[in-house]
C-alpha cells in the first residue's frame, strides 16, 4: 500500500517553512505578521488520516484526488497531506476560532519549472458569529492581504470550486503579462460547522508559498527552492530580494517514445499513468529533471503511440552524455518493468 518513494521521504525533514533564512519561511513570516492575531501552527505532523484529509472536507468518496496515482499513502488510513486543509477538522473541534497552519504538502504532479512534487501551503481560517456576511469579510480580508503583498498590482476574484466551502473563490494577481492564482477560499460549508459543533459562520483559505516566492523573488525554476547551493540561501540575508541566477548550464533533451494499449486522454500530461510516469522519471533523474513535456501521439492499429522529450539540467554543473544516458537507460528500464508499455 505504502506509495512513498526516497527522494519524496528525503524531502519530508527539510521543512522549508521553518528554515529561517529560506525564501520561503520569510514569506511565512511575512503573511503571519499580517493576521498577527491568529494562533500559528507551524509544526503539524505532515502525516495526516484520510478522514482528515478527505472524508471531513466533504471530498466524494471517488473523487480523484484519492487515488494512489494523485495521493503518497503511508497505509490504508494515513497519507502524507495533500492540502493544509487536512487540518481544519481537527482545529475547529479542538475549539480554535482564528488559526493559520503552515505546512509541507504533497501531490504526484507533472515536472516543469513551477511544479514539485512537495510544496508549502499556509491555510487561514476564521470563525464569525452567526449572521455575520462571511463572504463580505473574506473578500475585504483578502483585498487587504494582496494589496499588502502586491502593493500596486491588479487582481480579480473568480468563482471556484472546493467540496468544503461554499461559495468557493479565488484570486489571480496581474503579474508579468498574465494571470497567477494565488489562492483558493470560501465560506467554511455549513456541514463542517454542525460536524465541528459550532453554531456560527466562517471562512478559510489556502495559499501556496512556494510559486509566490518564485515570483516574489524573480526564481526562474522551483527546484532551486530545494537546492543546497549556499550561493543560493546566501542572498536572502538581507530579506526577499530579487534572486541573481548564478550560472546557466545548458538543458540536454532526451526523448523517449513507446506503444500504450489503454490510452485514456483524461490528463495534462496526456495519459492516464502521467503522474507515475513522471515520478519514475523523478527517482531516476532526481532534480536534475528540468522538464517532462509532450512531443507527439499518434494512433495506429488501436494502440496509441507517445513521445516525451525530457530535459536535464543542473544549476551547478555541465552535464555529461554518458551521465544522462545512464540514467535514460534506467528510466527506460523501470518503465518497461513496472507499466504495460512497449518501448520504442
Ligand atoms: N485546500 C485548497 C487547495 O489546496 C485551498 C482552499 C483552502 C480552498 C481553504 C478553500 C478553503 O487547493
Amino acid at each position: 500500500m505504502n506509495n512513498i518513494p526516497k527522494t519524496i521521504n528525503d524531502k519530508r525533514s527539510l521543512k522549508l517553512h521553518n528554515n529561517e533564512q529560506h525564501p520561503v519561511c520569510q514569506l511565512k513570516h511575512k503573511i503571519q505578521s499580517y493576521f498577527h492575531d491568529f494562533t500559528t501552527f507551524d509544526n503539524l505532523s505532515e502525516v495526516v488520516s484520510t478522514k482528515g484529509n478527505f472524508d471531513e472536507l466533504l471530498l466524494p468518496e471517488d473523487h480523484p484526488a484519492r487515488s494512489a496515482s494523485d495521493t503518497y499513502y503511508l497505509d490504508s488510513d494515513q497519507v502524507l497531506r495533500t492540502q493544509t486543509s487536512a487540518h481544519q477538522n481537527e482545529l475547529l473541534k479542538q475549539g480554535h476560532k482564528q488559526f493559520i497552519v503552515t505546512g509541507d504538502v504533497y501531490r504526484k504532479d507533472t515536472i516543469d519549472r513551477t511544479h514539485y512534487p512537495v510544496f508549502h501551503q499556509m491555510e487561514v481560517v476564521k470563525i464569525l458569529p452567526k449572521g455575520t456576511d462571511a463572504l463580505a469579510d473574506l473578500k475585504e480580508t483578502l483585498s487587504g492581504l494582496i494589496t499588502y503583498l502586491y502593493p500596486g498590482k491588479t487582481y480579480r476574484f473568480l468563482d471556484d470550486y472546493f467540496p468544503f466551502t461554499d461559495p468557493s473563490i479565488q484570486i489571480e494577481v496581474y503579474q508579468d503579462q498574465e494571470w497567477m492564482e494565488v489562492l483558493g477560499a470560501g465560506v467554511v460549508h455549513p456541514t463542517i460547522l454542525k460536524n465541528c459543533s459550532i453554531d456560527a459562520t466562517g471562512w478559510a483559505f489556502g495559499l501556496g508559498l512556494d510559486r509566490l516566492v518564485l515570483s516574489y523573488c524573480d526564481i526562474p525554476d522551483i527546484r532551486y527552492l530545494w537546492t543546497t547551493d549556499e550561493r543560493f540561501i546566501n542572498q536572502f540575508k538581507e530579506g526577499l530580494v530579487p534572486f541573481r541566477e548564478y550560472s546557466k548550464y545548458p538543458p540536454v533533451y532526451k526523448d523517449i517514445s513507446f506503444w500504450v494499449n489503454n490510452y485514456r486522454d483524461n490528463r495534462e500530461g496526456g495519459w492516464s499513468m502521467y503522474n507515475d510516469f513522471c515520478e519514475i522519471i523523478r527517482e531516476e533523474g532526481t532534480d536534475l529533471i528540468e522538464a517532462v513535456a509532450l512531443q507527439d501521439r499518434y494512433e495506429k492499429g488501436g494502440r496509441t503511440s507517445l513521445s516525451y522529450r525530457i530535459a536535464y539540467r543542473s544549476a551547478e554543473r555541465t552535464l555529461s552524455n554518458e551521465e544522462i544516458n545512464r540514467i535514460q537507460q534506467k528510466i527506460r528500464d523501470v518503465l518497461s518493468q513496472r507499466f504495460d508499455v512497449e518501448l520504442r
